[in-house]
């Protein structure tokens, strides 16, 4: 009961903040798509997902199995996410993640050692990802150094690098936008699919890079689906190529 109270108002500071009606848990079944305080975290809820034809939720998880394992045993600093963002031994760039999403690629990075400020421009996966920051920090079965690596901004990324007067410049800006709609793509996967109904398509990629180019001290990783078009019509300094993705690489 105590802690129902408490989820109720994180859900009513929440819905203030965010402008979003609150509603009653006798209501909830009336709408199709939630956003909800539970005892394992802020989470999208869809009553029913339109491709999966079922429930499905949605919620930023730094202590899941599936993270967890890759932390362990992807492969540390020679994986190709660590050398594209040039990390080397003994080196560990500043990174500047324009495009946080779910966080699973900075949480990676904070893991492996660097400092990451993630900036992300849906109050949505905002909230999820400081929901997700909290209940990992409050945890005693994870490094407290990876959480404290991670800053974590609610921001459009092309204005915040075009303003930022005040910080240092990071070494390395990772771009990761939605990938272009194809039906090969990795969009499928589900969680990616549902991100898309609220993000929509990340039209200004090209503007992103551009405005990372001239923002980042060292280099700006893109990361792309196999096959996709160049970001921009500027070729990249040399590519990481994965099974399924790509990482271009822009050296400064
Ligand atoms: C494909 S997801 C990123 C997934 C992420 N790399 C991860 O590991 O979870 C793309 C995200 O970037 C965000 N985004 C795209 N352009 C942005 C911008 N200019 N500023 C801030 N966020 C942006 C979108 O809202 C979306 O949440």
């Amino acid at each position: 009961m105590a802690g129902n109270a408490i989820l109720l108002d994180k859900a009513a500071a929440l819905a203030k903040r965010m402008h979003l009606s609150q509603i009653s848990p006798a209501k909830q079944e009336e709408f199709n798509t939630l956003l909800v305080y539970t005892e394992k975290g802020l989470q999208i809820q869809l009553k029913h997902d339109r491709k999966s034809r079922r429930p499905v939720t949605l919620h930023v998880d730094f202590l899941s199995e599936s993270l967890n394992y890759r932390r362990q045993h992807g492969g540390g600093i020679k994986q190709a996410l660590a050398r594209a963002v040039g990390i080397k031994p003994g080196i560990r760039p500043t990174i500047f993640d324009a495009t946080a999403g779910l966080g699973k690629d900075s949480f990676l990075l904070a893991s492996l050692g660097c400092r990451v400020t993630m900036i992300e421009r849906s109050p949505i996966l905002a909230a999820l990802l400081q929901d997700g920051l909290e209940r990992a920090a409050a945890s005693h079965d994870l490094d407290k150094n990876i959480i404290n690596n991670l800053t974590l901004v609610l921001d459009d990324a092309i204005s915040y690098m075009n303003s930022d007067n005040k910080n240092t410049k990071p070494d390395t800006v990772y771009l990761d936008p939605m990938y272009p709609h194809s039906k090969k793509s990795a969009l499928n996967k589900q969680e990616m699919r549902i991100i898309r109904e609220f993000v929509g398509d990340d039209t200004d990629g090209d503007k992103l890079l551009q405005v990372a180019m001239n923002y980042a001290q060292k280099r700006v990783v893109v990361k792309r689906p196999k096959g996709a078009q160049l970001l921009t019509s500027t070729s990249p300094s040399h590519v990481i190529k994965m099974k399924n993705s790509r990482y271009d690489v822009y050296m400064l």
